[in-house]
């Protein structure tokens, strides 16, 4: 689907600005600059799309609205009709979730001499870490250190972050580098040099994305499964978590799993469990499209709530600056960040650059949705979406013919198949939900304050504050994918689970109705429903 003639005459203007604009520089924002343009346009500042919990841990803190009406839904599965004392399975670890942080803390509590089960919802794997394109952060270059990471996460995130958890992240992430480039991992390299070739991204005062092309998450999800399934670690696939199972100690002792296939309650007893569910994208917050995969639907948030789990930073949600806007097959799918930092401009109707493409996500975006609402300077695609240009031929101009089919071979071939080549023409762009800045509270080893109940990776919450800085995730959930699943394993001789119990939900589900507050709904919802009027209501208009 090339582009029509409407959005072509914008092409144009884009065409004849870009000599003008190869040396322009754009200052960064100053704090106050900043923080008036996300008051202004950032998305989570805007009216009515968050209310107060009215039950539970963090009653009367807010939420984004759906997920609050998910938190204060009833049970997916009638706690009366699981039969507790039909146990299936009975481990140490129970991980429930199979991208970047569950395969990461399955291999790591297994190796520690846990026995471990993997619960997915769907296949080993499928999970946001397997879309992540761009790659993993860690100081590794010379002139950078942990300490520089440390302080550039710490502002990028608006200085709300844990410190504690930025220490991990900084200070382990390089082990994360080592670990995945000895099991296998190509990470791309300096011809000169025996170690990755980091890139910049936005908010880092270093270059320290280390990436695979654009399919750093496929490169890594690959290896990492390999190394799964050459353990003995029993893998449960299509077995979605449906309830945490507490005990009457009130440690968490395992969980309730639904299995898509037979439509069967499972019960599995744990020492320990690792929610490592990943994001909430699919829940499509305010009606954006979304980078998410299909199964990100706030599942081990949901269930850890209802089991007394702290969740945190339920209002901020980051919408990545370039998803997808044209062609309407590919809305939301993520455009790499490190195509910004090869140089790629982000460019309005006019053909002008608004914005320094290397701040942080959360200005970035917010100059996009002013660009668009705020300026009326976006571009217009036959159905009605709204966007901005993203000039990508820069790349090939500033780096070489062929950097572009080079660098970013996924990305290529996937607009090549709407005869859009990306190297010669612009790529129409607009913020989408990207990722849950909230999740469950930790410490820095993944516990949560329900004994025995780790998060780890886009569940859990605190590390990247209001705004998490590019390539930061990967880091994360490798590092404290690692942390619990070790600390699971050493912690399980000691552990002693009681008699398992589902009076948590019951309770939980009577403060709700006490209060005024339950659903009409049930949660969790394991998978998107989309009838179409349902999703992506105009937004940007
Ligand atoms: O733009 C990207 O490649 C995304 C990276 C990330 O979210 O860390």
């Amino acid at each position: 689907m090339p582009y029509p003639e409407s959005m072509r005459a914008s092409i144009k203007k884009l065409e004849e600005t870009r000599e003008s604009r190869l040396n322009q520089k754009i200052p960064i924002l100053s704090i106050d600059e900043k923080n008036q343009l996300l008051k202004e346009f950032h998305p989570d500042y805007r009216p009515g799309v968050h209310r107060e919990l009215k039950a539970g841990v963090n009653k009367g803190d807010m939420a984004v609205v759906e997920l609050a009406n998910l938190l204060e839904a009833r049970s997916t599965v009638d706690p009366n009709s699981v039969d507790l004392s039909k146990i299936e399975l009975e481990v140490d670890t129970l991980v429930v979730g199979a991208g970047g942080a569950g395969l990461t803390a399955a291999i790591f509590s297994c190796d520690e001499g846990a026995s471990v089960a993997l619960a997915t919802k769907l296949r080993l794997g499928d999970s946001n870490t397997t879309m992540a394109e761009g790659g993993i952060n860690a100081a590794i270059s010379p002139g950078d250190s942990p300490s520089i990471h440390y302080l550039d996460t710490m502002g990028g995130g608006n200085f709300t972050n844990i410190p504690e958890l930025v220490r991990a992240l900084s200070t382990d992430s390089p082990l994360a580098i080592k670990w995945l480039e000895d099991l296998g991992v190509p990470f791309d390299r300096d011809p000169d040099s025996d170690l990755p070739l980091p890139l910049l991204a936005g908010g880092h005062s270093r270059p320290r994305v280390c990436s695979v092309g654009d399919y750093t998450g496929m490169s890594i999800i690959q290896v990492l499964r390999a190394e799964v399934e050459n353990r003995p670690i029993r893998v449960m696939e299509f077995s979605a978590v449906v309830e945490l199972i507490l005990d009457d100690k009130g440690q968490c002792a395992g969980a309730v799993l639904f299995d898509l296939l037979t439509r069967i309650p499972q019960v599995v007893k744990a020492k320990s469990v690792i929610i490592a569910t990943g994001g909430i994208g699919r829940l499509h917050i305010q009606g954006f499209p979304t980078t998410n995969h299909y199964g990100a639907t706030a599942d081990g948030l949901i269930v850890g709530y209802r089991a007394g789990a702290k969740l945190g930073y339920l209002d901020s949600i980051q919408f990545h600056p370039t998803g997808t806007a044209y062609p309407d097959q590919l809305l939301g799918l993520l455009v790499t960040e490190v195509s910004r930092s090869r140089g790629a401009q982000l460019v309005d109707v006019n053909g002008e650059r608004y914005i320094n493409e290397l701040q942080t996500r959360d200005c970035v975006a917010s100059a996009n949705v002013r660009q668009v609402i705020g300026r009326k300077k976006g571009i217009t695609t036959p159905s009605g979406m709204q966007g901005v240009w993203l000039d990508t031929p820069l790349i090939d101009i500033i780096h070489g013919e062929g950097t572009v089919q080079k660098s970013y071979t996924h990305l290529y071939h996937r607009f090549k198949r709407y005869d859009i080549d990306f190297s010669k023409e612009p790529i129409l762009i607009y913020p989408a939900q990207h990722y849950q800045n909230g999740g469950i509270i930790t410490d820095d080893i993944g516990r949560s304050n329900v004994p025995n109940l780790y998060a780890a990776g886009e569940a859990a919450g605190g590390v990247h504050g209001r705004n998490r800085l590019g390539g930061n995730s990967l880091s994360d959930l490798f590092v404290f994918g690692r942390r619990a699943g070790i600390d699971a394993a050493r912690r399980a001789p000691e552990i002693e689970s009681g008699r398992l119990s589902l009076n948590h939900v019951f309770e939980y589900a009577n403060a709700l109705e006490t209060a005024g507050s339950l659903t009409e709904a049930s949660s969790p919802i394991l998978l998107p429903d989309y009838r179409f009027e349902k999703v992506f209501p105009k937004f940007n208009q």
